[in-house]
């Protein structure tokens, strides 16, 4: 078997597309969504991460209000910031890029953004939302993943489900949007034992452990799901947490990298910013 390939970049390009339409309806009434885009210090990577956002976002009829501050700008800088961007009824939805300088708690900023703004989907309101399976803001990389495995129809009801990865970004809200969808989820991460048997009995991996190819094509089940979610820049190319062309002999359905999920975490962001809009200011 040979899977089908999960364009992520055309998904992304619908989603955007519908955005878009959204967004207009909303300028139509003279409210344009707004968006904080929010960048501390030099990392290059999410230097890139966040001109990407910035220019879907306003290719999308979004309003950007770019923040770009220094390494050395502290907690509190930073906390008064996020506190007047939740005072500014022109901003719908706050992204404050991860990951932040070390001497400023990550956790204290993303909990200080209202939840109502939180574009994201990090806060722990929202997070508990998706917990309790009730409506809230979706985290965007997990969101991104969820419309890829319906593009796939892949059928998620009784499923075994295998994530790799816990982080707060992907690995837990992912868990919890498969098992709100009915999956019996596993969640893996570096001191899983016997990784290789936990993936082998998956129908659906969602890989997002950052380490280059460490899922072997041979440990996939024929047939299974593969989500990757690794962005692993090796000899300056992108490589993801699957080892690509192994996984897709076996798999139904694949994403690449470049071009998977990428696009569609992106993508999502703009729909969570689209989303918060309306309910700021209803039709
Ligand atoms: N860093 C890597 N991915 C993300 C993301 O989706 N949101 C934020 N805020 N930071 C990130």
């Amino acid at each position: 078997m040979t899977a089908r390939v999960l364009d992520g970049k055309a998904l992304a390009a619908t989603v955007r597309g519908e955005v878009a339409v959204r967004a207009a309806a909303r300028r139509a009434r003279g409210v344009a969504p707004g968006l904080a885009v929010v960048l501390v210090g030099d990392d290059p990577a999410s230097a890139v991460y966040v001109r990407s956002k910035t220019r879907a976002a306003q290719a999308a009829g979004v309003e950007v209000f770019d923040h770009k501050l220094p390494a050395t700008t502290t907690q509190r800088e930073l906390l008064d910031l996020v506190g007047r961007l939740n005072e500014d009824a022109a901003v719908d939805g706050i992204l404050v890029q991860l990951p932040l300088p070390a001497h400023i708690d990550a956790d204290a900023i993303v909990n200080a953004i209202r939840a109502d703004k939180d574009a994201d989907g990090l806060h722990p309101m929202n997070l508990g939302r998706l917990a309790q399976g009730r409506p809230g803001v979706v985290a965007c990389t997990p969101k991104g993943c969820m419309r890829l495995l319906a593009e796939g129809n892949v059928d998620l009801a009784g499923a075994r489900a295998v994530v790799l990865g816990r982080s707060i970004l992907v690995g837990r809200p992912m868990a919890l949007l498969l098992t709100n969808a009915n999956a019996t989820v596993t969640v893996c991460h570096s001191r899983t034992r016997d990784l290789e048997a936990q993936v082998a009995a998956a129908d659906v991996v969602v890989a997002a452990i950052g380490r280059p190819e460490l899922v072997r094509g041979a440990w996939i089940k024929p047939g299974a799901a593969v989500i990757d979610v690794g962005m692993n820049r090796v000899d300056g190319k992108l490589v993801g947490d699957v080892e690509y062309a192994a996984a897709a002999a076996r798999a139904s359905v694949i994403t690449p990298v470049p071009g998977g999920v990428g696009p569609m975490t992106i993508a999502c962001l703009l729909d969570n910013t689209v989303e918060l809009a309306a309910l700021h200011h209803p039709a």
